[in-house]
């Protein structure tokens, strides 16, 4: 996967405007839209209880959750990614990050339009963990370790519950214009991570260690709170499904074990590459050592 390619060369990809190849008439809210497995209350008694529709329900909003983080990250990597590819000498490498660029945006695109449709709009109430990072990635340059680890963890996190919602489509009736998204995302998401990967690895290696273990606190702070605002919807979500308190549903996802499980997990890749780049971090959210 990570490095398969050079960076210089351009892989040879036809692009596909994502819209143009969903069907948006089949956006449908009769059915799952996360495989029920796959929620932040899977397994919680309390919440099995509850009726089939509500439990459904907070499938959407979960996963509408899961676009809202996808629209605020890729808007990071699209305001990066342009302005490396109009500094870059390189011309492979800035039609790399361009090639990068438009199918981010085609993603954006397609998770506004399900947003739209769904008549779920956007909330736009703004999490602390969301302005932290963003404050602390406005004070990285592009060409920083700490900057491409953290882009690696941006692009790994919503794409480790992408790839579990396409497996889950064998046990639950999904929603096929939510299958189709996240199949066409996490197609390209591939090359994304390889190429987050490969900056990673080269800019980590020209970062003496003194630094790396210097910077490696806040890479494990700034990876908390990606996974916690990921992998943790705010009580808004729980709130929208109509749970109520929503604060108490939310303690439930945060203190259930089988999420945990399923996050630490969904970690554990990125976690590992990390620590063999050369960065000593760990997370309250991860494997146990
Ligand atoms: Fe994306
Ligand atoms: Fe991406």
């Amino acid at each position: 996967m990570a490095g398969a390619s050079s960076l210089t060369e351009l892989p040879q990809i036809r692009y596909e405007d994502p819209l143009a190849r969903i069907d948006w008439q089949a956006v449908d809210r009769e059915c799952w839209w996360l495989p029920p497995q796959l929620l932040s209350l899977a397994g919680v008694p309390q919440f099995e209880r509850l009726d089939l529709r509500t439990r459904q329900r907070l499938s959407h909003l979960e996963y509408v959750h899961l676009l809202e983080a996808g629209l605020w990250l890729e808007s990071q990597f699209m305001a990066r990614l342009a302005h490396l590819a109009h500094r870059c000498p390189d011309v492979g490498r800035r039609a790399r990050f361009l090639h990068e660029v438009r199918e981010e945006a085609g993603h954006s695109l397609m998770f506004v339009e399900l947003l739209q449709r769904s008549g779920y709009g956007v909330d736009s109430r703004r999490a602390f963990g969301t302005r932290a990072v963003d404050l602390l990635g406005g004070l990285l340059s592009s060409r920083s370790a700490l900057f491409w680890a953290m882009v690696v963890i941006g692009e790994e996190l919503p794409d480790q519950l992408n790839r579990r919602l396409r497996r889950g489509v064998e046990e639950a009736t999904l929603s096929s214009v939510v299958y189709r998204i996240a199949d066409i995302h996490t197609r390209d998401e591939a090359m994304h991570c390889a190429l987050a990967r490969e900056q990673c690895r080269q800019s980590a290696a020209q970062c003496p260690a003194w630094q790396r273990a210097l910077l490696a606190p806040a890479l494990s702070f700034a990876i908390d709170l990606y996974a916690r605002y990921v992998y943790f919807p705010s009580a808004s979500t729980y709130e929208r499904a109509g749970l109520a308190p929503a604060r108490l549903w939310r303690a439930r996802a945060h203190a259930n074990p089988n999420r945990r499980a399923q996050v630490s997990q969904m970690l554990r890749p990125t976690l590992e590459f990390l620590n063999r780049s050369g960065w000593r971090v760990r997370s309250r959210y991860g494997p146990r050592r």
